[in-house]
């Protein structure tokens, strides 16, 4: 998998996200090796600098970052020689004609194609102008190279806006050179669903409405706002979480097998399956569906402040921090199977999983009640996947207890690399596989358009018909309407 010669353009390459994630995802792809040994990246950006402040800038921003990977002897110097930086006012040629150069001036270094990958890590708002930059200086042609976006989410603020972007980008680019990143896609136990899937001919049989009584889909973060009030009061967690993180997990799950291991197959039925859901109309949003905000509580034995303490939230804000979700899906393999989908912040622990809970027993012979199975995927942290089912007990009474058969993937005994080196590696050979198509991203907000209609209040205003925020405790698993959603005779697992 070793790509072609090429350089990796980084608008916003000194923004939070590029130090952060991805100037490290690149150097420990680099140091592997993986990126070829003709190789550059040009950083972009709004902010006067020359090429030896970014090179201070990245190598501090490697030195800082956790995810970064030990540098060996000399690397991080040799890591310093390919980095140059561009800036200039986006709506403007002439920052693109520098990025021109820099391309010529990488092709006479590297030999080769003049191969790039224009990756925006930049505000949304900036995704059209620098789409349509690029394409002015002609910049998205492929005659001389290939040219390849990368973009990160939000795509888009709801449907429509999602729509005149994704309009934008294909009045330059084709879809094809398109690559939307959604990080959830790039970690390892979410690849490991579809290899425990397709890989297997024993799970398979038992994945539909025969055997299966319904899904959990949990992303409970312990963290709160982390000082983006300004991105997340805009977003909130539908926007933040659901319609990206929660809709792919959701797709991979409930997808039908795909002929083939490729990109388009396997996008092809994730979007069948999106087609397939019911739709929520904005009449019954609360019906299928729990909002909540964070108040004031105690996290690990520490007081945390409530969301609408955060630095920089409106006061009296309405933006939800937690939403659980009913979503049914029309179809012969799932009619009659609910999928309960539940994400927030402030909640007790980090951890995202998927939980296949099985149906009961047909017939109790022994005495007690009957349990039902549960196939998790654990897709982070203590990655791994488990199977509960019910065991009798030593003795001599006929006693049966749950127990737990688990499969960790620190067995594996490597580390697991991060997503976002995953998904550069994959933009950078061209393999979409991990990359959200457009008709899905559209898909995704046709779903959580009818929560969006009800849920979005005017600034400032109490949420309209809803309940009053905040209505969970930080540290505690979120509202308790979320536990009426299940119905009585299902619960949320104890995680
Ligand atoms: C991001 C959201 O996309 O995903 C954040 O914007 C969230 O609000 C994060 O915290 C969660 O990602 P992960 O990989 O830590 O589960």
């Amino acid at each position: 998998r070793a790509p072609e010669p090429a350089t990796l353009v980084i608008f916003g390459a000194t923004g939070d996200l590029a130090r952060r994630k991805l100037l490290p995802a690149v150097f420990g792809l680099w140091q592997d090796g993986l990126l070829g040994s003709a190789f550059n990246i040009v950083g972009i950006g709004r902010q006067e600098m020359n090429d030896e402040q970014f090179k201070d800038f990245v190598l501090a921003a490697l030195k800082e970052s956790k995810e970064t990977d030990t540098p060996q002897p000399g690397s991080l110097e040799k890591f310093r020689e390919l980095l140059y930086y561009e800036f200039g006012d986006f709506g403007g040629d002439e920052v693109y004609s520098l990025i021109d150069k820099e391309l010529r001036r990488a092709q006479a270094d590297h030999g080769g194609r003049k191969n790039a990958l224009f990756y925006l890590s930049t505000p949304p708002s900036l995704f059209e102008p620098i789409s349509n930059g690029l394409g002015r200086l002609g910049l998205a042609d492929e005659s001389e190279g290939w040219r390849r976006l990368v973009i990160e989410k939000p795509f888009g603020h709801d449907l429509k806006s999602a729509r005149e972007l994704n309009d934008a980008i294909h009045r330059v680019w084709d879809e094809s050179q398109v690559y939307r990143i959604d990080h959830y896609l790039g970690k390892e136990t979410v690849q490991n669903l579809m290899a425990i899937r397709f890989g297997n001919a024993i799970f398979e049989p038992l994945w539909n409405r025969g055997f299966v009584d319904h899904v959990q889909i949990t992303a409970a973060e312990d963290l709160g706002l982390e000082g983006r009030a300004g991105y997340y009061e805009e977003a909130g967690v539908v926007r933040d979480m659901l319609q990206n993180h929660l809709m792919q997990l959701f797709a991979l799950t409930a997808m039908e097998p795909p002929a083939a291991f490729d990109a388009n197959a396997i996008r092809d039925e994730k979007v069948k399956v999106l087609r397939a859901v019911k739709e929520i109309p904005s009449g019954r949003v609360n019906e299928v569906a729990v909002r909540g905000q964070y108040g004031p509580g105690t996290l690990y034995g520490e007081d945390v402040p409530g969301y609408r303490e955060e630095p920089k939230v409106r006061e009296g804000s309405a933006t939800p921090t937690y939403v659980a979700l009913k979503l049914e899906v029309d179809n012969w393999r799932w009619q009659g199977v609910p999928f309960f989908l539940r994400t927030g912040k402030r909640l007790p622990k980090k951890v995202t999983e998927i939980a296949v809970v099985f149906k009961r027993p047909p017939l109790g012979i022994f005495p007690g009640g009957l349990e039902r199975n549960v196939l998790a995927f654990r897709i982070q942290p203590d990655e791994g996947v488990s199977l509960k089912f019910s065991s009798k007990t030593p003795g001599q009474e006929m006693v049966l207890r749950e127990v737990v058969m688990d499969f960790r993937y620190d067995a594996f005994g490597a580390q697991l690399e991060s997503p976002y080196s995953r998904l550069l590696l994959d933009a950078m050979v061209g393999d979409a596989t991990l990359f959200p198509r457009e008709d899905e991203v559209d898909l995704a907000w046709q779903i959580v358009s009818g929560i969006l209609d009800t849920w979005d209040t005017p600034a400032g205003r109490r949420p309209r018909k809803g309940p009053d925020f905040p209505n969970y405790v930080a540290g505690t698993w979120g509202p308790d309407e979320a536990d009426e959603l299940m119905g009585p005779d299902r619960r949320w697992r104890r995680l």
